[in-house]
């Protein structure tokens, strides 16, 4: 499976509860066989997959919502940002920096301009950038991201990601994000501890892929214990999430077993 298709498939997932994740806009990208291959992982792996996009769609949405009514952010920087709607979903004032792969960020572009022309989409101020993370990219995606960002707050998302990275691109990563930005300024990020590989659900998860001819074991996918995060000297952890708080918040009823659930962990960063 390739990591653009799980893009595809977490945009078809939060448009089958619009009233959980707010997306009004997942839905553009649908085709029959996105549908179908969404269908498909549901089946193969957990119902619960639906409820728990929408969650994590919603909570990145409404946190970012609060931090622009409060000014704390003018600009959100999406690192992997796959088919993610959040700038239409957004105020108008926000600068978006939507940072994926160079042949998702090029077809991202192109669809988004056609659906703006047809006014299907709002106008929004996007910069699209095309990068890969398991290569050197420091040096000239600092100076393409500080050419927009200038001394603006910012918020960075990295959300459905790291678990197709290695463990030295992710600290990279993080390494880079404390580079841009100044103090004040957030995280959002989301990932897997490593309780995930014990259930069922990730089993399944695995024998998905690799039907799909991803040969991939337990160990390649990348999962961060709490205390990753509670680690970043620059950054404090001012929030943590996961499928089962969030569905409290939000009166969503989880129907299956923990072992069946894919749970992911949200958290919210501040830079000191
Ligand atoms: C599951 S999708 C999530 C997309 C988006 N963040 C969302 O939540 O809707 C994973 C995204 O990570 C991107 N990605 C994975 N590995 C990457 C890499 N090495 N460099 C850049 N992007 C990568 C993929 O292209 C894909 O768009």
């Amino acid at each position: 499976m390739e990591t653009e298709e799980s893009g595809f498939m977490t945009c078809m997932l939060r448009s089958y509860n619009e009233t959980l994740s707010k997306d009004i806009y997942a839905k553009l990208w649908h085709n029959e066989k996105r549908e179908t291959l969404t269908k498909e992982y549901l089946n193969a792996i957990s119902s619960e997959e639906t409820n728990a996009h929408c969650l994590r769609n919603r909570y990145f949405l409404e946190t970012i919502k609060t931090l622009v009514a409060n000014n704390d952010i003018e600009v959100l920087i999406n690192f992997g940002s796959g088919f993610s709607m959040y700038p239409f979903l957004l105020d108008q004032s926000i600068i978006n920096i939507e940072i994926d792969k160079p042949e998702i960020v090029d077809y991202k572009e192109v669809k988004v301009m056609q659906w703006q022309a047809k006014k299907i989409l709002p106008k929004r101020k996007i910069h699209f950038l095309g990068v890969d993370f398991s290569k050197d990219y420091e040096d000239q995606l600092h100076s393409e991201i500080h050419s927009i960002v200038k001394n603006k707050s910012s918020l960075i998302l990295i959300e459905g990601v790291l678990f197709f990275l290695k463990m030295e691109e992710c600290v990279k990563l993080f390494n880079f994000f404390e580079s841009i930005q100044k103090t004040g300024d957030f995280i959002g990020s989301v990932s897997f501890n490593d309780t995930v590989k014990e259930t069922t659900a990730f089993q399944k998860l695995l024998d998905f892929i690799n039907k799909k001819g991803g040969g991939v074991v337990a160990s390649d996918c990348l999962s961060l214990p709490d205390h990753f995060y509670k680690n970043i000297e620059a950054y404090k952890l001012i929030d943590q999430q996961d499928y089962y708080s969030l569905s409290k918040t939000y009166d969503n009823s989880i129907k299956l077993s923990k072992d069946l659930t894919l749970n992911e962990i949200f958290y919210l960063l501040q830079k000191n």
